[in-house]
């Protein structure tokens, strides 16, 4: 072997071992794989091609030029996902803490440039204490250059996050400009300041947890996606997410073939709906009763439950599916349902993803705490993005479609391209009884028997108004159909619209609610 050759390997040793032996032992004793071992479970065997494996920092100061690390503290480069390109980096957390520095910011740019040049996924798998504190500015100057490019990026390729460490500073907004994040459960937090920062600021004692744990932003914040149980599960998340995606905003979703077959009835669903209209049934049941072979990929299915949304497939056309959940606050839109549904529908548009939206909802949700945090603006976020998405829409009402939620759910009126209603829908302002309580309830007063009155009124609203017919009549539902159907009515509707061409007036771009 020449001695080039020699020095070449001794060199890809060097930079394949990041910070060194003792910091990989130690990141394993916590159960935490390094970048690299992250990035060969994401990718297909072998065909990881690598970037930039002997770049180092330039950093003088704080005795810096004694730390150098071949590759410094990021692993980037691209390969394959079942057969298809992507691009990735990876944070190392043996180098300085995966800290950001400039070398790195210019390794993250250029496989983000790639991507976005030539059409692929960027995934990033983060774990990092945010900017390198000893660079200052330059570090500060490489997280903006990552930020343009996540905004340039955006509606263009996928961009997903995995979080598998602390995240901190700068390393959680590149994360939270991207489309979606996976964190795993332990050992991955993100945090803009830790809690030390925080007790020094705000006296409030808070563990990491709390603060920035998976389970917290799974559940609460709604900045992730999904906790993951491990590593290896969040890894195969970001897998099986990308498998419903096209590779960017030109291409259509792969088809998968299926064995279930289209015009498969599902007899359960005629019987779903219970007597009672106050009474819940899971529409989690309506869903898997109707999409192929019950694989429904649910996202951020800890937050914001009255609103489902998620991937699955059609006779294998890729679908987002939103959908209200009255087994959750009745299925009512608030603040969270909306933010959710509308961010997922804006992203089913970028991508030429068809939306399916399956609606049973009593209304918004009233109340001081709805109005004071915003439900005008943040429902008319939902509103906003079903009426600008020019997407194949088809819209399922299986009970209530009550007032505002009613135009807001993929309604006729927003370009829903197929609106059909199960026989027992309710589509009307409101609800029999919160209707005949405006309408008669001075009169019901006057009347020997107040409650008999109004349940008379009640039957008659209920007859007259809250019923798909009158929508129907007016061409506002294009079908009344048998639920037992629903799948073969909404397969055959996707194959009407897969060649559907809409457009929006041409402008800079639109001002969503934000
Ligand atoms: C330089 C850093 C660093 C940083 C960690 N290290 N963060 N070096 N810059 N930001 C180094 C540590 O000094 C240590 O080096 C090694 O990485 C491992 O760190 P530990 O603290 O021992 O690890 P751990 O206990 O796992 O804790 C990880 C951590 C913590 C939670 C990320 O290190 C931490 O809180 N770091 C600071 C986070 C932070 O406040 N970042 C904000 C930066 S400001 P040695 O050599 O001792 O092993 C920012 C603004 C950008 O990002 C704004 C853009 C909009």
């Amino acid at each position: 072997m020449s001695d080039a050759l020699k020095q070449l390997f001794t060199l890809r040793a060097e930079a394949r071992l990041g910070g060194g032996e003792e910091r990989i032992e130690k990141l394993h004793a916590k159960g935490r794989m390094t970048a690299r071992e992250r990035i060969d479970t994401l990718l297909d065997p072998g065909s990881f091609e690598e970037f930039d494996m002997f770049k180092t920092h330039r950093c003088h100061e704080f005795s810096m030029e004694k730390k150098i690390f071949p590759g410094d503290g990021v692993v980037t480069g691209y390969g394959t996902i079942d057969g298809r390109l992507v691009y990735v980096f990876a944070q190392d957390p043996t180098v300085l803490g995966g800290s950001l520095s400039e070398t790195i910011a210019e390794k993250i740019c250029k496989v983000m440039d790639l991507a976005i040049k030539n059409g692929a996924p960027v995934i990033g798998l983060n774990d990092s204490g945010g900017a390198r504190i000893q660079e200052g500015i330059e570090s500060l100057a490489g997280y903006s250059d990552i930020f343009l490019r996540n905004v340039m990026a955006s509606g263009v390729v996928p961009q997903i996050s995995a979080v598998f460490g602390p995240c901190a500073g700068g390393a959680v907004y590149s994360p939270a400009l991207t489309d979606f994040i996976a964190m795993v459960k332990t050992n991955s937090y993100m945090f803009l300041t830790g809690p030390k920062v925080v007790k020094s600021v705000t006296h409030e004692d808070v563990t990491v947890e709390e603060l920035g744990g998976a389970a917290m932003h799974s559940s609460i914040s709604g900045v992730s996606d999904y906790a993951a149980e491990s590593g290896a599960d969040c890894v195969a998340y970001v897998k099986k997410l990308l498998s419903f995606l096209p590779q960017n905003n030109v291409e259509t979703p792969p088809v998968v073939p299926t064995r279930d077959t289209a015009d498969r009835r599902a007899e359960e669903l005629n019987a779903i709906i219970p007597e009672s209209p106050t009474e819940a049934y899971d529409m989690k049941e309506v869903i898997l009763a109707t999409i192929d072979n019950r694989e429904f990929f649910e996202i951020k299915k800890d937050f914001a439950p009255n609103l489902i949304i998620g991937f699955a497939h059609y006779d294998g056309r890729s679908v987002g599916i939103v959908a209200n959940q009255p087994m959750h606050l009745s299925g009512v839109l608030d603040i969270d349902s909306s933010v959710k549904g509308a961010r997922f529908v804006r992203f089913c548009d970028c991508f030429n993803i068809p939306v399916i939206t399956f609606v049973d909802v009593p209304g918004f949700l009233p109340g001081t705490t709805q109005e004071r945090g915003g439900v005008i603006r943040n429902g008319a976020k939902m509103l906003y993005a079903y009426a600008e998405a020019t997407i194949p829409k088809i819209t399922v009402i299986t009970r209530k479609a009550y007032g505002g939620a009613y135009c807001v759910m993929s309604s006729k009126h927003l370009r829903g391209d197929i609106n059909y209603a199960w026989p027992g829908a309710e589509i009307a302002v409101m609800g029999a009884k919160g209707a005949v309580g405006v309408l008669y309830g001075r009169e019901a007063q006057k009347q020997d028997d107040p409650a008999a009155f109004l349940a008379n009124k009640e039957a008659e609203y209920q007859e007259a108004v809250a019923n798909p017919y009158v929508a129907a009549r007016r061409g506002y539902v294009d079908d009344i159909i048998e639920p037992a159907r629903t799948r073969f009515r909404i397969v055959k509707a996707l194959g009407m619209l897969e060649n559907k061409r809409d457009s929006n007036p041409m402008k800079k771009h639109g001002n969503i609610p934000l």
